[in-house]
């Protein structure tokens, strides 16, 4: 196999793994610089493609991803001490017939009245908040994300957090927030690591509301309840077990990326002077307005969003291993490689985006993205795995921004990270006596 032009030697290994651990996104930016669209690299655990084409990527994920894998390093991030969800099925049979399964789940109709949880739990959670007092603002939406989590796919609520609901029972706090699990690429000097959230190894409290569900069933209306009925209606294709470990990844899967998303929305904001904007929409729209997805969907605060996902992809890096070797233009790509995009350096691709190093929303005004931003433009993925909840993410993201932008202005405290100062709106109200 005759690998694209780059660093793939083993020597090069150890100077690729540093650079790499000081700024992936910049080590990625020199190899395309140097290198071209295809280039390849070694991190020390094998030869790596990198594919910085925007056609090329869309080819890949649409036309060869039953050719590809997820890497280990990225299964035990996302499936842990579990069993395989969505995300980490390689199986492409059991991959597709799994995702038709759980398409539904996310189909509008589903998506609004969780839109209303997400508005209450934001406001719930930024009651406790004091005025002029600091937060950590990623710990707080992670928060909020595991309780809206915990809600939709559980009916159940945060141990120390719940007010009341939680109809199932409530979850330890553990198993709600999740571990930070760092997952290693390479060995010694030349490891390369990456921090996430994933489930813990105890996760009894969320096996015993799974376990009642399956011993008496009431159809809660949340996705357990749904995959309880599919179970019963085709044990063949989705088992007890993968009821567990689709739930499990279900609950985390937008502990990272959420969280991110939203502080770096928050960040921007303040960095672009655009609060008074943000504030306007958060207060003139009113109730029906602020739970459609019509509405949030063409909204400004949505553009904004948008464009903050833009220059801060959550997922900036795209991880795949060649399954079953195959050629793709002039390349034969040979089992194990591993094939890596960046949504982040294609996001910032002049080719693809006039002025891309300015924040302007008006990028993602209705209709306005032209057909070559579009196809470079992947905060949630491309191809048929494209991330399931990426709409019902982006009217959640809108709503919980909106729940407090309409009554906190949020600044960023100098010199430290994601403290920023929470300072309330004179006659701020919540959704119930607006
Ligand atoms: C800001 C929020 C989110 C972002 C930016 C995001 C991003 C992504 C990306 C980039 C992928 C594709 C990964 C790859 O190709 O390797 C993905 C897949 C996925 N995401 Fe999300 N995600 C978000 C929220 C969520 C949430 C809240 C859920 C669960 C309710 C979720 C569930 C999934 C699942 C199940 C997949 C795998 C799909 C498949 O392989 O068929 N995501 N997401």
């Amino acid at each position: 196999m005759t690998l694209p032009p780059g660093p793939v030697d083993a020597q090069n290994a150890r100077l690729n793994a540093r650079f790499f651990g000081r700024s992936p996104l910049d080590f990625l930016s020199h190899l395309s610089n140097t290198f071209g669209d295809v280039s390849s690299f070694d991190l020390g655990a094998g030869p790596i493609v990198f594919v910085h084409d925007a056609d090329l990527v869309r080819t890949l994920f649409r036309f060869h991803e039953a050719d590809l894998r997820k890497p280990v390093f990225l299964r035990d991030s996302n499936a842990g001490h579990w069993g395989d969800g969505l995300t980490t099925l390689d199986d492409p049979e059991t991959w597709r017939a799994r995702r038709q399964l759980l398409l539904p789940l996310f189909r509008a109709s589903l998506r609004a009245p969780r839109l209303s949880v997400a508005a209450e739990l934001a406001e719930a959670i930024t009651a406790r908040w004091q005025d002029g007092e600091p937060i950590d603002l990623v710990h707080e939406v992670r928060v909020l994300i595991s309780r809206i989590a915990l809600r939709t796919v559980l009916d159940a609520d945060l141990e120390g957090h719940s007010d009341g609901h939680g109809r199932s029972g409530l979850v330890p706090y553990l198993e709600g927030y999740g571990e930070d699990f760092t997952a290693t690429m390479g060995s010694g000097e030349r490891a390369v690591q990456m921090t996430r959230p994933r489930a813990p190894s105890n996760m009894d409290g969320v096996l015993a509301i799974i376990r009642a569900r399956f011993d008496s069933f009431v159809d809660r209306g949340d996705v357990l309840s749904a995959l309880v009925k599919a179970h019963q209606m085709a044990p063949e294709v989705l088992s007890k077990q993968d009821v567990v470990s689709e739930i499990i990844q279900m609950l985390f899967a937008g502990h990272l990326t959420m969280p991110s998303a939203l502080t770096h929305f928050w960040y921007d904001i303040a960095r672009y002077g655009l609060d008074r904007k943000l504030a306007h929409e958060a207060t003139t729209l009113n109730n029906a307005e602020r739970l459609s997805i019509a509405t949030l969907g063409t909204s400004r605060t949505m553009a904004i969003l948008r464009e903050s996902m833009r220059l801060t992809p959550p997922a900036p890096i795209l991880y795949r291993e060649v399954a079953r070797g195959f050629r793709v233009r002039e390349y034969q790509l040979d089992e194990g490689l591993g094939v890596w995009v960046c949504p982040g350096l294609l996001h910032r691709d002049p080719r693809y985006f006039s002025q891309p190093s300015e924040f302007q929303p008006n990028r993602f005004a209705t209709g306005r993205i032209p057909p070559v931003s579009a196809k470079a433009y992947m905060p949630f993925g491309a191809g048929p795995r494209v991330c399931i909840a990426a709409a019902q993410s982006l009217s959640q993201m809108a709503v919980i921004i909106q729940s407090i932008a309409r009554n906190f202005e949020l600044k960023p405290v100098s010199g430290t990270t994601n403290q920023f100062d929470v300072l309330r709106r004179p006659g701020a109200q919540n959704y119930r006596n607006s």
